[in-house]
């Protein structure tokens, strides 16, 4: 089966067929990852902190969301130190179908793809990579960030990576002032963040889509 998906601006999304769900909105990849992650999420990190800001995310899969933080690096001059945690890898060959590169006219896409697993690697001036082939449960992080995406499936396909037990870890990890950024507005997605100690505000969505999360850890 075709994995591959255009989405509504242009930019491709991958289709999970296991959990039944697209990696991104199917309204527009590359829309949702700027609205949420991006500008929700980094960009106020990066227009007043100070440097190196850590960023943590929650299923690295596409890519899409540490090649825009990378170009973010760049366009602010500001150290970034991403990790990001996958537990089914997109093969390389698909990942070379993406058109991230295109429709953001800039290149590194597949040298994020193909970087060595467990490895820190310092892609650029302004950007330190790592990407750990594991599930998010075995994930044990040794700094604090201040900015996480979360972005897994749904609630209703993994119940499991929105439980208080595994946000409450998510906190541990998230610097008191940081943030989460997640697509899933829904009331035990709200009241779980609330419950393991962030402060939940409700954001207008990308497109169609209502509401999003950004959930200060206080
Ligand atoms: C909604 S997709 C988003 C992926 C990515 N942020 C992107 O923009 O392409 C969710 C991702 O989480 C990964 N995933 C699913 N279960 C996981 C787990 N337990 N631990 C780590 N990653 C997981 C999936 O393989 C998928 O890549």
């Amino acid at each position: 089966m075709e994995r591959l998906k255009l989405t509504e601006d242009g930019s491709h999304s991958l289709f999970n067929s296991q959990y039944n769900q697209h990696y991104h909105s199917v309204s527009g990849a590359l829309k949702e990852s700027r609205h949420i992650y991006m500008n929700l999420g980094l960009i106020p990190f990066l227009e007043t902190s100070q440097e190196p800001l850590h960023v943590f995310e929650m299923g690295f899969g596409t890519g899409l969301n540490a090649f825009l933080t990378w170009q973010a690096a760049k366009h602010y001059s500001k150290q970034i130190y991403y990790t990001g945690v996958e537990a089914f890898p997109v093969a390389l060959e698909e990942a070379s179908k993406l058109n991230y590169e295109t429709v953001t006219s800039e290149s590194g896409l597949m040298q994020l793809h193909e970087a060595e697993w467990g490895v820190t690697h310092q892609m650029s001036e302004y950007f330190r990579f790592r990407k750990e082939h594991l599930t998010l449960q075995e994930f044990a992080a040794d700094e604090l960030f201040d900015v996480i995406y979360y972005d897994a499936f749904d609630p209703k396909a993994q119940p499991e990576l929105w439980t208080e037990e595994i946000l409450s870890k998510i906190a541990a990890q998230t610097r008191p002032g940081g943030v989460l950024v997640t697509y899933s507005s829904k009331g035990i997605v709200k009241r779980a963040l609330a419950a393991v100690g962030f402060s939940v505000e409700k954001h207008k969505g990308p497109g169609k889509k209502w509401h999003v999360l950004r959930a200060v850890k206080i």
